[in-house]
């Protein structure tokens, strides 16, 4: 029997997942669900964000699925012990190294974006964004002591051949399965470690993937588009730190950042790690008030890239269209559900 760890974490974390059950209870009651403490809420209890046993639990899972973490009150704990240091150290120890992050236009929702409803009806794009290596992790970091008093803070940005073509390759590969486009975006113009990646993207594309339209992007201009015009995108793939920002912007597109689900994933076999990308939101946590249909197309994304079910799964986003169709709104897309009652339109389509 195949396990999902649950890993509801902080604010509207153990709200949203609550609904994840009911609809895994429904739909897939074969799948055997775990649950563990995880972020803030594993530092209270236990001094430390992410437990051994939890991280080990994890990678002998075949999927995790991570409500939110962090909140203000854990904002003094020191950097190590941060609930943030707890979801970068998992995703480093289950080495996915590939986040799919959509900026998916529900039809009934084109008229939430902040952009006119014309340049976002249809809008589809794939991030795949490298999530293990860059800024994120490299050595040296640190605050330093200057002689003359002053203080020197620094990160290292760096990427190796094999660390781009893996990510490149699961770009390529999804967009096999689309449009057929990738978009590349780097720095190459000021970076070192720009210049490499479009080599190395360039190389890849040239060697293994030379039906896929290539087109390399640098990343301020990626951002200017995404506003320009969005639906010129297919799969963008680039790296954690450009990936992270881009992804937001590219998110807000499509009206609320409670609808949007992600996955990261590794070499095949290995578990995927998949989390709604809005945060913890503790203004609104514990009131019943949070969508979960981030955390429910989250569920999604784990059915079809690790469990294996994409009939579950295309039941599922199935359910979730009709649901908004039908006109299920939480108070994000300007309605007045309820957590629990959107998780029961999305039952009831199901
Ligand atoms: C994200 C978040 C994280 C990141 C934070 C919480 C560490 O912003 O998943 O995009 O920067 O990767
Ligand atoms: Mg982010």
């Amino acid at each position: 029997m195949a396990t999902l760890l649950l890993l509801p974490g902080d604010g509207i974390g153990p709200e949203v997942c609550a609904e994840v059950r009911r609809v895994a209870a429904a739909l897939t009651p074969d799948l055997e669900i775990q649950e563990a403490p995880y972020g803030g809420a594993s530092y209270d209890a236990h001094g430390t964000p992410l437990l051994d046993e939890v991280r080990d639990q994890a990678i002998a899972s075949d999927a995790v699925l991570m409500g939110a973490v962090g909140g203000p009150q854990w904002a003094s704990a020191p950097r190590h012990l941060r609930p943030e240091a707890g979801l970068l150290n998992l995703r480093k120890a289950m080495d996915v190294f590939a986040n799919l992050r959509p900026a998916y236009c529900f039809e009934a929702l084109a008229g939430a974006s902040s952009l006119k409803p014309e340049l976002v009806s249809g809008l589809d794009i794939m991030f795949v964004r490298e999530l293990v290596g860059g800024v994120y992790f490299g050595q040296p970091r640190g605050v330093e002591d200057l002689p003359d008093g002053q203080k020197r803070g620094f990160d290292t940005q760096v990427y190796t051949t094999s660390e781009i073509e893996r990510v490149g390759r699961v770009a390529f590969e999804m967009a096999r399965g689309r449009r057929n486009k990738v978009h590349s975006a780097e720095k190459s113009n000021v970076m070192e470690s720009g210049l490499l990646w479009k080599q190395v993207i360039t190389e890849l594309h040239a060697r293994e993937y030379p039906d896929v339209e290539l087109e390399h992007i640098l990343a301020d201009n990626c951002a200017m588009q995404l506003v320009r015009a969005p639906k010129q995108f297919d799969v963008i793939v680039t790296d954690n730190l450009f990936g992270d920002i881009l992804s937001d912007a590219a998110a807000m597109l499509t009206g609320s950042l409670g609808m949007l689900p992600s996955a990261a994933i590794g070499d095949p076999g290995k578990p995927g790690l998949y989390e709604p990308i809005h945060g913890s939101a503790p203004d609104i946590a514990g009131k019943g008030l949070a969508n979960p249909l981030a955390a429910i197309l989250s569920f999604e994304m784990a059915l079809r890239w690790s469990l294996k079910q994409p009939e579950a799964a295309d039941a599922l986003l199935a359910a979730v269209k009709a649901a908004l169709d039908n006109g299920a709104r939480t108070r994000d897309l300007g309605g007045a559900l309820t957590t629990r009652e959107m998780g029961d339109a999305v039952l009831a389509e199901l």
